[in-house]
């Protein structure tokens, strides 16, 4: 029917027309590139566009979709898109906090409540999930991800997809948005974690670690996908045949369309490899459908047909492929699926959404460090709460918020007063700048910073906050980075607290104080003193609009932190990237032999993170007992139950993140020195045990060998199962090719 519908369709359309469906414009308000669509309302009139993205509202959708419809010649329905990437209206955690609640039904509640609100405010396509492993926090993205993890990513992808798309991926329920899987491919490993640097990577290392997660989102139906802005292995990603056909539409059998990313055809000149007419024939027949706001194809495909460039079919194939994504959202039956006033007004920030808010932001806080039980904080004496992040409500939202007030957020001091009651006297003191580069705050403040540094001197705004500390029980800091120093074009070099913040953290340590530091942030840090010296590290992320209520609910013990990080937390700039399921080398360092000399490991760091992947405390303790296996060896058909007791020893009830990573002693290729092929998160009373099992099969054995097939092979294999991928505790199995004996 859907075929049908769309050859008569096209029988009537000009060549103009067609080219107009690859044509994807922003009106501008919200811009995330160097370059603004002009002529907007001419062109919808003219046919000349099939998408718009970067405006919302139901008066803005129905004003360009009267356009469209009544307008234009063959009144084809447009797409509205936007950058809904943590919450629409409701603003979620950064997906890096999302992904550290290890909680996949929390992730999806997050896109659903997110597809609800932007459905209603006349949107049908959100370029979200954005699922680039990425293992270099020098990359501003990192905060945009699932961190460092192909299976997690992948977890995380599908539940993305199910919450956005709805559990059928039926786009015609007019509270689904189609999904657009980004950035493909390989984004997250730009060189030296500067942003748009090039990626260059063997093919193996692809499949196995990078390529998962969009694999997943594949599987999971994503309606969308959008190419990426690096070049890989010599062919940038948007002019890319062998990823955007052959991969993704050969192997995966992806049957959605691709838009580029923002004027990304056109920066393959920049790229080097072409002028606009070459890069506009070169993305076309790669496999890219959309032109987003560049105008390439608008401007050259025509002619690149005359020239024999391109051919009439596969612009045919693209303008289809875009006209399917329209009709599977339902848009030629009904253009404006039901948006209205009324339901925006009755669901946007609806009470409902802002509960899921809190509940999802206090799941995505790590505890790094509780000494002596600091943490949780009575509902009495004085609190100094200092930092130039306590009482601020616009970093709170984080970056990638397009859509979100942050004048709607609750900041750190506001949760703090509306959860401690009248008991706990707060008083409040910035103690410095979030940093003192006045060319860094003016380029935050050009894209909405809203940074006002304080004229003072930062050692009279020190003695401030430690006047507030001397009068205190207990000081809690809230320090780490503006939202604007992470996201895109965001990298930095320099992974410490910005600024003088440590300067601020050692003259309060030295008031004796309990010192309580709370971390916003959109990347893993280098928090070496501050692990050493603080009594208790809370990282909170950036943690959306509820984020001051949710972090008051984990300081005053309302939530036990249960959160896990998801992308390994180096010592020094110097050891990245590092990350957890790393190769051995041929000369592993064993930190028991200190002097030796020939082995792969730094002079003046040891090869540890500071925080392991999969790391996070609990105001309880958990033990674990070693892992049991319900056969020494694993068959061809067969399964193999993975057992492990976990007991909440503590004194409060607590949720924890139980995880099972596997070795592959020996392989055809090297293999990671461990893999996380499953979690469980269980919540346990206090006193409680709990048998958890986890069943393998040989599909989690299998990895891509030299020649991308995807094998298990025969051989020893490790289990390990704990509560991060440092600490935990072993067992060991055979796999066996054919049905085992025993
Ligand atoms: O979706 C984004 C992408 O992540 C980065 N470039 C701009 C796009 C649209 O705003």
């Amino acid at each position: 029917k859907m075929q049908r519908f769309i050859d008569d369709l096209m029988r009537q359309m000009t060549l103009e027309e067609k080219i107009g469906q690859l044509n994807l414009i922003t009106v501008g308000f919200d811009v995330t590139g160097p370059v603004v669509s002009k002529d907007v309302d001419a062109n919808i009139r003219k046919g000349l566009v099939g998408g718009v993205f970067n405006t919302y509202t139901p008066v803005a959708a129905r004003k360009l979709q009267d356009m469209a419809l009544k307008e234009s010649r063959l009144h084809i329905p447009l797409i509205f898109g936007y950058d809904v990437i943590h919450g629409h209206r409701t603003i979620f955690p950064i997906p890096l906090g999302l992904s550290a609640t290890w909680d996949m039904a929390a992730v999806e509640r997050s896109a659903r409540v997110a597809a609800e609100e932007s459905a209603a405010d006349g949107l049908h396509w959100v370029f979200s999930p954005m699922v680039d492993i990425a293992r270099d926090p020098r990359w501003g993205r990192v905060m945009e991800g699932g961190g460092e993890d192909p299976y997690l990513g992948s977890q995380i992808a599908r539940a993305m997809v199910r919450g956005y798309q709805g559990p059928n991926n039926d786009l015609t329920k007019n509270n689904t948005v189609m999904a657009c899987l980004k950035h493909f491919a390989l984004y997250g490993a730009a060189e030296a974690g500067r942003d748009y640097n090039t990626t260059d990577m063997s093919l193996p290392r692809m499949y196995n670690e990078y390529l998962p997660p969009y694999k997943a989102a594949i599987e999971a139906g994503v309606g969308s996908v959008m190419s990426s802005f690096n070049d890989i292995n010599g062919t940038p990603a948007t002019g890319n045949k062998w990823l955007l056909t052959d991969l993704l539409r050969g192997q995966w059998g992806f049957k959605g369309f691709v838009a580029t990313d923002y004027t990304a055809i056109n920066e393959m000149v920049a790229h080097g490899v072409g002028n606009d007419a070459q890069v506009s024939a070169m993305a076309l027949n790669a496999g890219a459908d959309q032109d987003m706001v560049g105008e390439i194809f608008l401007k050259n495909l025509a002619q690149n047909l005359k020239d024999g460039t391109v051919k009439q079919e596969t612009i045919d194939l693209a303008c289809r492929r875009v006209l399917e994504g329209k009709y599977k959202l339902g848009l030629f039956q009904d253009p404006y699926r039901g948006v209205s006033d009324k339901r925006a007004k009755a669901t946007l920030m609806k009470p409902e959404f802002l509960d899921d808010a809190r509940a999802i932001a206090r799941k995505s806080f790590v505890l790094l460090k509780n000494e002596n039980q600091t943490l949780p904080l009575k509902k009495t004496g004085t609190i100094a709460l200092v930092g130039p992040l306590a009482s601020r409500q616009r970093d709170l939202i984080g970056s990638w918020s397009g859509a979100g007030d942050w004048k709607q957020a609750v900041s750190v001091e506001q949760g703090m007063r509306n959860v401690a009651g009248s008991g706990v006297k707060i008083l409040t003191a910035p103690g410095v700048n979030i940093t003192d580069d006045a060319l860094l705050t003016e380029r935050l403040n050009a894209y909405g910073g809203d940074i006002v540094p304080d004229k003072r001197p930062a050692e009279e705004m020190i003695q401030e906050a430690v006047r507030a500390a001397q009068q205190a029980d207990v000081v809690v800091a809230v320090v780490g980075e503006s939202q604007g120093m992470t996201g895109e074009a965001a990298s930095r070099a320099d992974l410490n607290l910005p600024g003088q913040q440590l300067e601020l953290l050692k003259a309060l340590k030295k008031t004796g104080k309990p010192l309580v530091v709370v971390l916003m942030n959109g990347r893993p840090l280098t928090l070496n003193w501050e692990n050493q010296h603080a009594d208790a590290i809370l990282e909170t992320w950036f943690a959306g609009t509820q984020g001051g209520n949710a972090i008051a609910d984990v300081l005053f013990g309302a939530y036990n932190p249960s959160g896990k990080l998801t992308a390994t937390f180096p010592q020094s700039v110097g050891q990245v990237p590092l990350y957890y399921n790393h190769k051995t080398t041929g000369r592993p360092f064993d930190p028991q032999d200190r002097l030796a000399k020939y082995k792969s490991r730094y002079l003046d760091v040891s090869n540890e993170p500071l925080f392991p992947f999969g790391f996070g405390l609990s105001y309880t303790t958990f033990s674990y007992s070693k892992p049991t296996l319900s056969t020494p060896t694993l068959s061809a058909s067969g399964t193999l139950d993975v057992s492990v007791t976990v007991k909440n020893t503590g004194n409060y009830d607590g949720e924890e993140v139980a995880q099972l990573y596997l070795r592959d002693v020996v392989g055809s290729v090297t293999r990671p020195v461990r893999e996380l092929k499953s979690f469980q998160k269980v919540l346990l009373k206090k006193g409680e045990s709990r048998m958890l099992t986890f069943r393998l099969t040989p599909e989690d054995l299998k990895f891509y060998n030299q020649n991308l097939q995807w094998v298990a092979e025969p051989g020893d294999f490790q289990v390990f199962v704990g509560s991060n991928s440092r600490d935990t505790q072993e067992a060991s199995f055979r796999f066996v090719e054919g049905s085992a004996t025993n």
